[in-house]
């Protein structure tokens, strides 16, 4: 099961080097690198926050295990996400990178939430809990505002109009209704209707 974890954990960074070396990256190969790892980096964070829902809904225990590793990989297709913005576009340029933000303030939501997964990636070592004591619990609960986050920033990036329904709003909408669905049954409340169901069976 871990083989496979980390096979399709790769498999993204694979196919994105074969794309670029082969010039398969369409006519916009930035763009496509960037939307291509954006996308990457919310499927494994939806994917690692989906582990514990499932253990709540139907009692299975091995998806507890990927946690962790789902959210690194998480961390890890937002890091390249990021490089590509300010190292292959902007060549690590400060006087254009800091202007553009002027012009898509959505990344300053993308940025937070990478700061929220850099510090959950830092803390997520065997030793962190004992070491942060109850620090990290409280920590490690930022990643559902990690997960609000990249979808404001996802929404505000894909330029749709909620209002008048157009433009690009059903993906965003769609990874919204999963982070929605998979924070409701975290619930307390939702948690005990759950349990109370399963005793009755
Ligand atoms: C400083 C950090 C970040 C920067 C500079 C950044 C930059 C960008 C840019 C420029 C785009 C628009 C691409 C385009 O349509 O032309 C974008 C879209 C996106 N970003 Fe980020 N981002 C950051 C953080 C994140 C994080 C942490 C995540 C997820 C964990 C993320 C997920 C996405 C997604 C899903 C899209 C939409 C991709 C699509 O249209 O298919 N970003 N980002």
């Amino acid at each position: 099961m871990r083989f496979w974890l980390h096979f399709f954990g790769w498999l993204p960074f694979i196919i994105l080097i074969l794309q670029w070396q082969t010039d398969n990256l369409t006519v916009n190969p930035i763009q496509a690198a960037t939307r291509f790892t954006g996308d990457w980096a919310l499927i494994f964070l939806l994917l690692s926050l989906a582990c514990t829902p499932l253990y709540i809904l139907f009692k299975w225990r091995i998806p507890l295990k990927f946690r962790r590793p789902l959210g690194l990989y998480a961390f890890l297709y937002a890091s390249i996400h990021f490089l590509i913005y300010v190292w292959i576009d902007y060549g690590w340029d400060w006087e254009y990178i800091l202007p553009s933000l002027r012009e898509k303030p959505f990344i300053l939501a993308g940025a937070s939430a990478l700061f929220i997964l850099l510090l959950l990636a830092l803390t997520s070592f065997d030793f962190s809990p004992r070491w942060l004591g109850k620090a990290w619990k409280l920590l490690h609960r930022l990643v559902y505002l990690a997960g609000v986050l990249v979808i404001l920033h996802f929404a505000w990036a894909s330029k749709g109009d909620l209002l008048r329904l157009s433009g690009e709003i059903l993906r965003p909408f769609i990874a919204a209704l999963v982070l929605a669905v998979l924070l409701i049954i975290r619930i307390p409340h939702f948690r005990r209707w759950i349990q109370t169901l399963r005793s009755k069976e």
